[in-house]
C-alpha cells in the first residue's frame, strides 16, 4: 500500500485541469449494458473505480478498451451475474442491476456490503424495480432479480432522493414497456449526464435535473460517442487546496455552475472564486472565517465535499458547524485532522470546528475516498511533514493527484508504505 509524503506550507500557484467525473462515468459505463452497438466514451478518468467497472463489464460479457481518456465498449453475449468479490470492492457495482433486468430479464448481483461511511442499503432500488414487475430473492448474499417479460413502466415515488436508486431505475426504465415517472428523483448533475447519454443512444427521457423525471421506454438503444462531464467534487477539492495554502489556482474544464452551493459557502468563508475565459480562479481573499454547513441532496451542499470544507474550516477564524445529513458515519477524517492539530468536537451527525492559527504535520490514516482528500488538503497547509497512509482510497477518485499538485508547487511524493 502506498503513502503520500507532503511538506506543507507552500502556497499553490498554477493551473489544474479537472478530470472527467467518477460519479458520472460509473453509471454511464454501466448503461452501456443496455446498448447492443459499440459506444465510445471520452474524458473518462483513469481511476481505480473505473478499472473495477470495466472489469465487471468484462465479466458480464462486454468487451472494452481504455486508451488515454477514451473507453470503447461493446456488450456482446451478456451474462447476468455480478460476483461478490468484485461488488464488495465497489458499491456502485449495484448499478448493473437495472441494465441487466432491462436487457436480460434477470440479474444476480451480490448485495453490496456497507462501507466506512455507512450501511448504504439498496432497498429503494429493489422496491422501485418491484413496482416495475421484477421479483427478488436473497440467496447467500446475492440479489436474484427476475422479470422474464422485461420491466414495465410505473410511477415510482422515492422516499429519499437516492442518487444510485435514481440512476438504476432510470437505466431500467429506458428499455421498459411504457412510461416510467420517477418522483422525488435525485437532481445531481451526474444524473443529468447519465440521462443525456441515454438520450444520445435513443432513449426518451425528460425532466432530468428536476425531481420529476419521465421516461418513455423504447425497444432498443443505439451506439454513440459521448464525453463524460468534468468532476465537480475533484474541482471543489482543488478550490479548497488553493484557499487553505493561500495560493491561486486556475481550474480548467471546471463545472462551475454545478458547484453553486460549494462556491457560495467558500465565498462566505472569504475565498475569492470567479469564472474567467480560461477557467475558474480561486484564491484566499482576506482571511478565512468560519461558516455553518449542512449537507443536503443537490442542489444543496454536497456530502462529498463535507470532509474537504472541514479541512478548510480548521484554519478559519472563529467557529464552524457542519451537519452531515446524508450518511450516518461520515466523520472518519475528524480524528485524523485532530492529529494535525485541528480543534473539532463531534456530537452525533454534527461537528463543531474551532479555527486554529496553524496545523502541524503528522502521520495520518486515510479511511475513505473523501476523508483522504480532506487529509491531503489539510497536509498541504500544515507546517512540516505529513504522511497520509492507505492512499488506495484516494486513487479511487482523484486522477494523478500528486502530479497535479506537484505541477502547482506542492511538495508531495508517493512512496510504497
Ligand atoms: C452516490 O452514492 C455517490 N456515489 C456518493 O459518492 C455520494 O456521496 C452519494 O451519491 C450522495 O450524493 C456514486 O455516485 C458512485 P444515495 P449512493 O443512494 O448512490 C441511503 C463518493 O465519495 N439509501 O443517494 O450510494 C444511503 O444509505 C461517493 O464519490 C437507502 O437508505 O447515494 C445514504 O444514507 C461516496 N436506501 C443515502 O440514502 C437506498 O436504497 C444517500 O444514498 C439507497 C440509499
Amino acid at each position: 500500500m502506498d503513502k503520500l509524503i507532503i511538506q506543507g506550507g507552500v502556497p499553490l500557484n498554477g493551473r489544474i485541469r479537472v478530470s472527467g467525473s467518477k460519479n458520472a462515468a460509473l453509471p454511464i459505463l454501466m448503461a452501456s449494458i443496455l446498448v447492443d452497438e459499440p459506444i465510445t466514451f471520452t474524458n473518462v478518468p483513469r481511476l481505480r473505480d473505473i478499472f473495477t467497472t470495466l472489469k465487471l463489464l468484462n465479466i458480464l460479457g462486454c468487451v472494452s478498451t481504455f486508451e488515454d481518456d477514451c473507453v470503447r465498449v461493446e456488450s456482446c453475449d451478456l451474462k447476468h451475474e455480478a460476483p461478490y468479490e468484485l461488488v464488495k470492492t465497489m458499491r456502485a457495482s449495484v448499478l448493473c442491476l437495472g441494465p441487466l433486468l432491462a436487457r436480460l430479464g434477470r440479474a444476480k448481483v451480490s448485495l453490496p456490503g456497507g462501507c466506512a461511511i455507512g450501511a448504504r442499503p439498496v432497498d429503494m432500488h429493489l422496491t422501485a424495480f418491484e413496482r416495475m414487475g421484477a421479483t427478488f430473492d436473497l440467496d447467500s448474499g446475492n440479489i436474484m432479480g427476475t422479470c422474464e417479460h422485461g420491466l414495465t413502466g410505473a410511477h415510482i415515488q422515492f422516499p429519499f432522493p437516492t442518487v444510485g436508486g435514481t440512476e438504476n431505475v432510470l437505466m431500467g426504465a429506458a428499455l421498459a414497456r411504457g412510461e416510467t415517472i420517477l418522483e422525488n428523483a435525485a437532481r445531481e448533475p451526474e444524473i443529468t449526464d447519465l440521462a443525456n447519454f441515454l438520450n444520445a443512444c435513443g432513449a426518451r427521457i425528460t425532466g432530468q435535473g428536476t425531481s420529476i423525471i419521465r421516461v418513455q421506454g423504447v425497444d432498443r438503444l443505439t451506439g454513440c460517442a459521448y464525453r463524460i462531464m468534468p468532476d465537480r467534487i475533484e474541482a471543489g477539492t482543488y478550490l479548497a487546496a488553493a484557499a487553505i495554502t493561500d495560493g491561486e489556482l486556475v481550474l480548467e474544464d471546471c463545472p462551475f455552475h454545478e458547484l453553486d452551493a460549494v462556491v457560495t459557502k467558500m465565498r462566505e468563508m472569504g475565498v475569492w472564486i470567479n469564472e474567467r475565459e480560461d477557467g475558474v480562479v480561486a484564491r484566499r481573499g482576506t482571511e478565512l472565517v468560519g461558516v455553518d454547513v449542512m449537507t443536503m441532496p443537490f442542489p444543496g451542499f454536497p456530502t462529498d465535499m463535507q470532509a474537504q470544507i472541514m479541512a478548510l474550516m480548521t484554519m478559519a477564524r472563529g467557529s464552524s458547524v457542519i451537519e452531515e445529513t446524508i450518511f450516518e458515519n461520515r466523520f472518519m477524517h475528524v480524528q485524523e485532522l485532530v492529529r494535525l492539530g485541528a480543534k473539532i468536537r463531534l456530537s452525533g451527525r454534527t461537528a463543531m470546528v474551532r479555527g486554529v492559527e496553524s496545523l502541524k504535520g503528522a502521520p495520518v490514516m486515510a479511511s475513505d475516498l473523501r476523508a483522504s482528500a480532506s487529509l491531503v488538503v489539510a497536509a498541504l497547509a500544515a507546517r512540516g511533514e505529513t504522511e497520509v497512509l492507505r492512499i488506495y482510497h484516494l486513487d479511487r477518485g482523484y486522477e494523478g493527484i500528486e502530479k497535479k499538485l506537484t505541477n502547482v508547487g506542492a511538495r508531495i511524493r508517493r512512496v510504497p508504505e
